[in-house]
């Protein structure tokens, strides 16, 4: 079997190039990539010259995606699809097996599963919104690997996949190079591209936005400046690395919300080099420049939004991946939790590590949380009670990750979701035994 090669090219840090989106340039062998044009009468290597388009050809210059992949063979060579019978678990919209739900839901962390299941069989879908069909909505799905996968590879036809690890790393071996994710440590890969999940140190969990509609971008900063939240030179893109094997290699693509696998007689890990902007990206949460009050209350939580997927509402996104990092809380005569609110927008929330403040227990790491549209939520009784009774003095609120994919569409869950006994049953008492003041008694 071929073997993911190390990259000949010199870069500011080995194996990956900085800047979100930008139009990146790289080879696995020397010469491989063509000079001043994309697809040469005969091309470097004896390769074949393939573009992978992630927006509309005629998307407008800022929003346009796409890459030139250099491979060994076409991906256009490939026996027939067939229907893929696993990951049993998945699900994909439209999201219609449970009615969607006024009440708040809170989930304890999954156990891994007993069994071995690879990163795709491993796939449990909590909840969801919109239909890969109409190119709008989101799937939020739970990932548990305690196999690596094993000459396969899969690709997703229906959106692009932001990992979160939440516990042990997970290597994702893209045909366009290799990402290193880990918990803290979050990748982005771009609709179409495929990949096989490797574990270096054994079982892996985690979360998944899988994004069926506009490709993930930086917010806009506004007043801010130029400066601030996640900055675009801390993401770095793979440079190509490739495997030439002819090992038996199943191929699964999900597609229209539906798994389909194919048997290739080669790896289509083989792009030996690529140019463009459609390409794998991954992004250490601890680079954010988290920014918040220095007078008094604190800005909306739209202040921590690593990437957006805008809709064509403008400011109103498909989905927003929103941390809540570590933070020193220096606002005067301010209560400092997350206030009380009801939102238009719904929010799927979950926990890589520590504590989240707004809540005093019952929000384990690997647990999640959903908060759909107009549903009351905020501070439980016990962290509204410690924070109008602390001194205010600067806090820094440590050793935590929390995050959120908040979107404009409702979350409809699953029946896997709906019917886990790690759904927790008495999360409303939490908000129970908030009394009048002393003047509506
Ligand atoms: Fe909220």
């Amino acid at each position: 079997m071929g073997r993911i090669t190390p990259p000949p090219i010199d870069t500011d840090r080995k194996g990956f190039m900085s800047g979100f989106g930008g139009h990146f340039a790289t080879e696995a062998e020397a010469r491989a990539l063509p000079v001043g044009q994309n697809s040469p009468q005969h091309m470097p290597l004896g390769l074949y010259a393939e573009q992978l388009s992630g927006t509309a050809f005629t998307a407008p210059r800022a929003e346009n995606r796409r890459s030139w992949l250099y491979r060994i063979r076409p991906t256009a060579m490939h026996p027939p699809y067939k229907a893929y019978v696993g990951a049993v678990h998945l699900r994909s919209g439209p999201f219609d097996e449970e009615p969607p739900s006024p009440n708040r839901l809170r989930w304890d962390p999954f156990p891994l599963p007993p069994e071995r299941v690879d990163f795709v069989d491993g796939l449990r879908t909590i909840a969801g919104s919109g239909d890969p069909a109409a190119g709008e909505g989101i799937a939020a799905h739970l990932y548990a690997a305690t196999a690596p996968m094993k000459d396969r590879v899969f690709g997703n036809a229906d959106g692009e996949l932001l990992i979160v690890p939440q516990s042990g790393a997970l290597d994702v071996v893209t045909e366009m190079g290799v990402l290193r994710l880990r918990p803290g440590v979050v990748g982005v890969v771009p609709r179409g591209v495929r990949f096989r999940a490797e574990l270096p140190d054994g079982a892996s969990s985690g979360y998944i936005c899988e994004n069926y509609g506009a490709p993930l971008r930086l917010p806009e900063l506004g007043p801010l400046g130029s400066n601030g939240l996640a900055n675009p030179r801390d993401f770095e893109t793979p440079v190509a690395a490739y495997e030439a094997t002819t090992r038996q290699t199943e191929t699964i693509q999900k597609f229209q919300g539906r798994l389909w696998v194919t048997t290739l007689g080669h790896s289509p890990l083989d792009v030996v080099a690529w140019h463009g902007n459609h390409a794998p990206y991954q992004y250490d949460l601890a680079l954010f420049n988290t920014i918040g009050s220095i007078s008094f209350d604190h800005p909306d939580p739209s202040i921590f939004t690593v990437l957006t997927s805008p809709s064509q509402i403008p400011g109103t996104a498909n989905v927003d991946f929103v941390i809540f990092p570590p933070r020193w809380m220096v606002a005067e005569h301010t209560f400092r939790p997350p206030w009380f609110h009801r939102n238009v927008m719904s929010e799927f929330m979950g926990l890589i590590h520590g504590a989240y403040d707004a809540k005093a227990g019952g929000f384990a790491p690997g647990g999640c949380s959903l908060h759909n549209a107009m549903s009351g939520h905020g501070p439980d009784v016990a962290s509204y009670t410690q924070a109008i009774e602390t001194a205010l003095k600067p806090h820094k609120i440590d050793n935590t990750m929390a995050f959120m994919f908040e979107s404009r569409f409702v979350f409809r869950p699953t029946g896997f979701a709906m019917q886990a006994p790690q759904l927790q049953s008495d999360y409303d008492a939490c908000w129970d035994g908030f009394a009048p003041g002393p003047q509506w008694r």
